[in-house]
């Protein structure tokens, strides 16, 4: 622990305005992120795992067509009074888990897409000069606790910028950002040195990829103000971080958890899968459909 304990974490940010042109025709009305697991929007398992971890304010960088977010996260009025008046307690309570306290949840909307980097500086003003958690909610961590929360306390141990690192198979690294390590501070949590965003497989220093949960101090801002587009023309949160690399600290965190691609089709089918199997209300009757399916 720092002499000063580090700023408290009290926000996220979770970028939802991309497309999903993977999963058409279903995204062409319904955002991607509303696109269900067993029985609940991704997005929604990315506000519990904030809630878990103690965040307080919930921002959504939205764009056009993804006005079905904003309603998940409001009081959906007439179903409620519908439901009362059936005395259908446990559906109600199912709902409340669908609603921030009320002035908790911002939405401001990335008017082009340019980039997760510009994605990410569209929320600067709702954020304001305080360090923010950020959560790619397509990457669905299951981790007990969750992934945020396990951040959050080797944040509140090292300050700086935590990013959560895993192992992927090394034909796969040019799909994402990618972190070299320097020093070790225990198992899991190590100083990263480089980042480099979709690096060529030959150039790629590590097989530890960014996973999609960061905690970053207010200061990255600045750098995404005047980023230039890197890879795929677009602004990139990671060429931001490597300019905040010579005057801020980074942590790499190897997280214990799983993590499900569900901005692709075989990560999105294999999370409702484990997802499923997890749930004690069906996991028992899903099993034995599944080992049938398996075996025919
Ligand atoms: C983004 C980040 C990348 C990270 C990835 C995780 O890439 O830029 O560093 O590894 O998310 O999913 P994108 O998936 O937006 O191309």
């Amino acid at each position: 622990m720092s002499a000063k304990s580090p700023r408290k974490v009290r926000k996220v940010v979770f970028p939802v305005a991309g497309l999903g042109t993977r999963f058409l025709p279903a995204t062409k009305v319904i955002p991607k992120e509303m696109l269900t697991v067993v029985d609940k929007p991704v997005i929604q398992y990315a506000v519990e795992e904030a809630i878990e971890a103690g965040i307080e304010h919930f921002i959504f960088v939205t764009g056009r067509g993804k006005n079905a977010i904003e309603d998940h996260f409001d009081l959906a009025y007439e179903l409620e009074a519908t439901l009362k008046a059936r005395g259908k307690t446990a559906e109600i309570e199912i709902l409340k888990a669908t609603r921030p306290l009320f002035g908790a949840a911002s939405f401001v909307r990335q008017q082009e897409p340019l980039g997760l980097g510009h994605a990410v500086w569209c929320a600067r003003d709702i954020v304001g000069d305080e360090p923010f958690a950020l959560t790619l909610p397509d990457m669905l961590i299951h981790g007990k606790p969750g992934c945020l929360a396990q951040m959050i306390e080797t944040y509140n141990n090292h300050g700086g910028n935590v990013v959560a690192v895993e192992q992927v198979p090394h034909e796969h690294v040019n799909r994402y950002g990618v972190v070299a390590l320097g020093k070790t501070f225990n198992e899991r949590t190590h100083s990263i040195t480089a980042m480099v965003e979709k690096p060529k497989i030959e150039d790629a220093p590590s097989d530890l990829i960014i996973s999609g949960r960061y905690v970053l101090q207010p200061e990255i801002f600045e750098k995404l103000a005047t980023q230039k587009p890197g890879a795929g023309g677009e602004i990139q949160l990671t060429d931001s971080m490597i300019a905040l690399l010579s005057e801020q600290d980074f942590f790499a965190y190897k997280f214990d958890g799983k993590t499900y691609d569900c901005g692709d089709k075989i990560g999105y089918l294999a999370a409702n899968v484990a997802y499923a199997l997890d749930r004690p209300d069906i996991g028992p009757q899903f099993r034995p459909v599944l080992d049938d399916l398996m075996h025919k």
